[in-house]
């Protein structure tokens, strides 16, 4: 858990004036053009992985202005090694649960590998099937110059498009493992391709920060960056990571927040104990 003493030592930041500073003060949804609102007005757009009801709620109350129900699904949730494996059906499933519990963020949800890429007719139907089962407002997709028809169609079916570039883990067997991109000319044409094609917001993921500032200070949508340093429009972060609810690897990008997987290891040990010793269920436990 946050704690607002903490937070406040380790940011110098009051929580309650940094909670909602960006869009609003009170639950009013944010829309895909408040995103664009958010850059001109030079604000920064805060955005979190979440894949369950729970998390998406806390999330939501804590006034983040957008949570993705990232394809990374595959990694923190299923145990996988990669997202190759996720399908449309797991990102429904799970998109639902997220948009049904938020009432401020605007909810994206990744389309999964070979679920766009085929054609642009494939990348409209299944977009749409993702819009009319969750809920959601918007899907992500990866890629460039590559997928520019395939944004243009979406976003001409009415479906708001976020672009991500720069390291795309669905590309992972291509590029031979998750590397970071470097290539600055490469990366800023696909950024303008992604602009050009329609989307309301860009991924940046794992590129060098100047490069990053380059692209942010040239495209009009905002880039939201993980691993591409503080000159993007907005930072996203994997919720797990983030939580400190990954075990194992942990990215030298991310920020641990809190360290929720000791919090929960502590709380199930106390629960054991007490199960195994008779202190639980006491008296006010059990019904008379
Ligand atoms: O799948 C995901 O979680 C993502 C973010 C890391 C940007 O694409």
């Amino acid at each position: 858990m946050i704690i607002e003493a903490d937070y406040e030592r380790t940011t110098g930041h009051s929580m309650a004036k940094t909670t909602r500073q960006n869009t609003q003060t009170d639950v009013k949804p944010i829309t895909v053009p408040d995103f664009l609102t958010a850059k001109s007005n030079g604000l920064k757009l805060t955005v979190a992985t979440a894949y369950d009801f729970p998390t998406a709620k806390i999330m939501d109350d804590a006034g983040i202005d957008c949570i993705l129900v990232g394809d990374s699904l595959g990694m923190v949730v299923q145990g996988k090694s990669d997202p190759l494996s996720v399908t449309l059906k797991h990102m429904i499933y799970h998109g639902e649960m997220v948009a049904r519990a938020v009432h401020h963020s605007l909810v994206v949800i990744d389309l999964p590998f070979m679920t766009y890429q085929e054609s642009p007719s494939q990348a409209v139907r299944n977009s749409g099937k993702v819009l009319k089962k969750t809920g959601a407002h918007a899907i992500k997709l990866e890629g460039g110059r590559r997928v520019s028809e395939t944004i243009k169609a979406i976003t001409n079916a009415d479906i708001p498009v976020m672009g991500h570039v720069g390291l795309t883990p669905q590309s992972v067997r291509r590029i031979g493992g998750f590397k970071m991109q470097r290539n600055e000319v490469e990366i800023l044409e696909d950024a303008l391709a992604v602009e050009e094609a329609g989307a309301f917001a860009i991924v940046l993921e794992c590129i060098p920060p100047d490069i990053a500032k380059k692209i942010t200070g040239t495209l009009k949508i905002p880039t939201i960056g993980i691993g591409a340093g503080p000159h993007c429009d907005g930072q996203v972060l994997v919720g797990h990571d983030l939580l400190g609810l990954t075990t194992g690897f942990h990215p030298r990008f991310s920020k641990k927040f809190a360290d929720l997987a000791q919090i929960i290891k502590t709380a199930m040990e106390c629960y054991c104990t007490e199960v195994r010793t008779g202190k639980f269920p006491g008296p006010e436990h059990t019904f008379k």
